[in-house]
């Protein structure tokens, strides 16, 4: 019954892992990626522009001595998970994988580092008291040690009713001096074209609340941007010699280029630290 759910309805993780040249997707994921694009034909190079942000972003943490990491709305196994990125950098990263969708865990086996320091758990971020809770988390990360939190092209699925300002500050509430905050979202500074989005979104089933940058300048405020702070994730520490992503699938290659057009439309984020605690040090 879940499997025929499934099929009817268009999922934000089986969409965007089909822009990233995935496999795992379904007609009803290909047809609403389809005719949403020509409305916003930069969707398909942004969402690969993301994927390409977590490569940079996670490079920086490991650099930065985070060594846990926990992925928040992770999305469907792809060629570099974040456990392969940071593993490349440094062998001794635990990584926890948080997504709502079932089938994420289904597929599951390419995000399991097989050696214990993976794990994946079919949870809600909008509930990261209960996703603190998970046993697995207890047992994957220390919370006296640094630790980074990815909510990466996640930050337009919490609407205002989820109250994200606390959402994304929870985890960070609580974890050691040090620690950082990884966060992107789909931007739009056009209000028309930005309510047109969410509309689409909203009457396909997934929860969705276009923001303008100034709104998620503000969601953040308080957590210190390292540099080059809160930009368009092409912006963020760009590096033309990293791995590239698989290829575009055919039917979205007439979209490709698109983002070239205009930056109204874009993934907007960069990496936080929270304030040291007064007398705590690090
Ligand atoms: C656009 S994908 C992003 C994937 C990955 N973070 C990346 O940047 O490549 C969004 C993912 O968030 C997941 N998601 C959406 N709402 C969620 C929630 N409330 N709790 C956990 N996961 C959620 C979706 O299932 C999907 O896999």
């Amino acid at each position: 019954m879940d499997d025929e759910l499934d099929a009817m309805r268009p999922a934000s993780a089986r969409v965007y892992g089909w822009a990233l040249g995935g496999k795992d997707n379904y007609q009803v994921d290909r047809d609403f990626a389809l005719r949403t694009a020509p409305a916003f034909p930069e969707a398909i190079d942004i969402t690969r522009q993301n994927r390409l942000f977590l490569y940079r972003a996670v490079r920086y943490l490991v650099g930065a001595g985070i060594r846990q990491f926990i992925d928040m709305g992770c999305g469907l196994p792809t060629d570099d998970n974040v456990h392969q990125v940071a593993k490349r950098f440094a062998p001794d990263v635990r990584v926890v994988y948080v997504d709502i969708d079932p089938v994420v865990l289904a597929h599951a086996r390419a995000l399991l580092a097989g050696d214990g320091s993976t794990v994946v758990i079919t949870a809600d971020f909008r509930d990261p008291e209960g996703v603190l809770a998970h046993p697995e988390m207890e047992k994957m990360i220390d919370f006296e040690e640094p630790l980074a939190v990815l909510y990466l092209s996640v930050g337009h699925h919490l609407v205002d009713a989820d109250d994200p300002r606390r959402v994304l500050r929870t985890v960070l509430d609580r974890a050691a001096d040090g620690s950082r905050l990884a966060f992107s979202q789909i931007v739009c500074s056009d209000a028309d074209r930005g309510a047109d989005l969410d509309a689409r979104m909203s009457a396909a089933g997934i929860p969705w609340r276009n923001r303008t940058r100034g709104e998620i300048d503000e969601l953040l405020k308080g957590l210190e941007p390292v540099e080059p702070g809160l930009v368009n994730v092409v912006d963020w520490r760009p590096d033309p010699d990293q791995p590239p992503l698989a290829p575009v699938p055919e039917e979205l290659a007439p979209f490709v280029g698109a983002s070239r057009l205009g930056r109204d439309f874009c993934e907007y984020g960069g990496v936080l630290r929270r304030p040291v605690r007064r007398g705590r040090g690090r």
